[in-house]
């Protein structure tokens, strides 16, 4: 047996549970939940003071540690439960009118494509959609793109890192490009913190959109907005509250969107520990240990029959999270993405494994992720569940077939 990651200790997993799903929802390692309860016992030591005096300064304390992690200005950015309130922001902001489309890639997260469908039907706007080449390289993905704006083309929605496809989309070349038809690009980027480097100044883009519970391993209920200069004074909040500072400072464009009434800022302020547990040299050991761990698993997982490499061909196209394409089971049906199918229950009643399985664009698939705390025999122990299962699927699929007895 291999020795764990001399990091894991820093989690605290359930043992009874084999969990591969930091991508769904990624716990945070001890010092981060620890700042958390702390911000959370401080707030209740002296409510008043803390939320009349101190939370605004504490906000922008943190707001300046994540800011600086991604190279970016801390008044570009306000800290956020998540990145569906942040998209949520940004479409409560962008004036659409009749006729206008908001385009989103065929890759984008179901909740994204909800907020954009809601929007556009209040404003009479169209969701128009990308449907990017298969599986989607650069070039391909940025000439798709532009191939689907038209004149009425508002704002372009793409994520960083899709979630069901786990692909890396190129939304530096997707800007640029954009730049060109001046449409503005807002990023779905919860998944790229931690997984990728991030010059939020230079990667060209007007809105940012992120959670940070995912491969940043910051506080459920942590997330920021970042937007361009040319668009903060335009951001409204669609949750209205008293809109000032509370305590009482010189207005700001952030203030409508800090206070969205009484809640415990205490996950927003520990984001900004989660960024201080990445130092530089743990932050490449995560990415090169779950690198290798999924490299491995994903080329025990191609050996078995009916299993593709989906949208991800190369080795060097995913980091920490990687989907594969499974083959479609007697009864499969395609659904909602998150929904889980029979290999995501089987797996979890089987070994304890979570994993996520789905269906996107009418293929079936099985994403993996791993993060420091995971081993090499716990991903081996899902790949070989993987095999039974599905070889268990196609007994099935080969006796429904076969002459009945006479
Ligand atoms: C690509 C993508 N966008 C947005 C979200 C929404 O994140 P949250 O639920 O933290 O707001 C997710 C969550 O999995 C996601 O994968």
């Amino acid at each position: 047996m291999t020795a764990p990651h001399p990091l894991a200790g820093f989690w605290k997993i359930d043992p009874e549970s084999l969990y591969l799903n930091h991508g769904s929802f990624g716990p945070s390692p001890e010092p981060v939940s620890a700042a958390r309860e702390a911000w959370s016992r401080r707030l209740e030591q002296q409510p008043m003071r803390f939320y009349c005096r101190e939370m605004e300064a504490e906000l922008d304390n943190a707001t300046a540690v994540v800011a600086a992690f991604l190279k970016t200005q801390p008044d570009r950015m306000v800290l956020i439960d998540n990145a569906t309130v942040a998209m949520n922001i940004v479409a409560s902001s962008l004036p659409l009118t009749d006729g206008d489309e908001v385009l989103l890639t065929d890759h984008e997260y179901g909740a994204v494509k909800n907020i954009w469908q809601a929007a556009c039907r209040k404003a009479n706007a169209r969701m128009t959609t990308a449907v990017l080449p298969f599986p989607p390289a650069t070039a391909g993905t940025v000439q798709a793109i532009e191939a689907a704006i038209t004149p009425r083309t508002r704002l372009i929605v793409a994520s960083h890192v899709t979630s069901a496809t786990a692909c890396i989309l190129p939304i530096a070349e997707i800007c640029r490009m954009a730049r060109r038809h001046r449409i503005p690009v807002c990023v779905d980027g919860p998944h790229a913190l931690a997984m990728l480097d991030i010059n939020l100044n230079e990667l060209g883009c007007d809105y940012y959109c992120a959670s940070g519970h995912k491969w940043l391993c910051g506080p459920f209920g942590s997330g920021f907005l970042w937007a361009h200069p040319r668009r903060l004074a335009e951001l409204k909040t669609p949750i209205i509250s008293w809109g000032g500072s509370i305590a009482g400072r010189p207005a700001s464009w952030k203030d409508s969107l800090q206070w969205l009434g009484t809640r415990d800022p205490a996950p927003l302020l520990a984001l900004a520990d989660a960024v201080r547990f990445f130092t530089p040299e743990r932050l490449r050991e995560y990415r090169s240990y779950s690198h290798s761990l999924l490299v491995t698993a994903r080329q025990q997982l191609l050996k078995i029959p009916g299993i593709g490499p989906f949208c991800t061909p190369e080795e060097s196209d995913f980091v920490s999270m990687v989907a594969v394409e499974l083959p479609q089971s007697p009864g499969w049906k395609p659904g909602y993405h998150g929904h889980p199918d029979s290999l995501q229950t089987t797996l979890r009643e089987k070994i304890g494994a979570e994993v996520l399985t789905g269906s996107w664009n009418g293929h079936r698939f099985l994403r993996l992720s791993a993060h420091l705390y995971n081993t090499a025999e716990q991903l081996q122990a899902c790949v070989a569940a993987v095999q039974d299962i599905l070889a268990h699927e196609a007994s099935l699929q080969t006796s429904a077939h076969s002459p009945k007895d006479s």
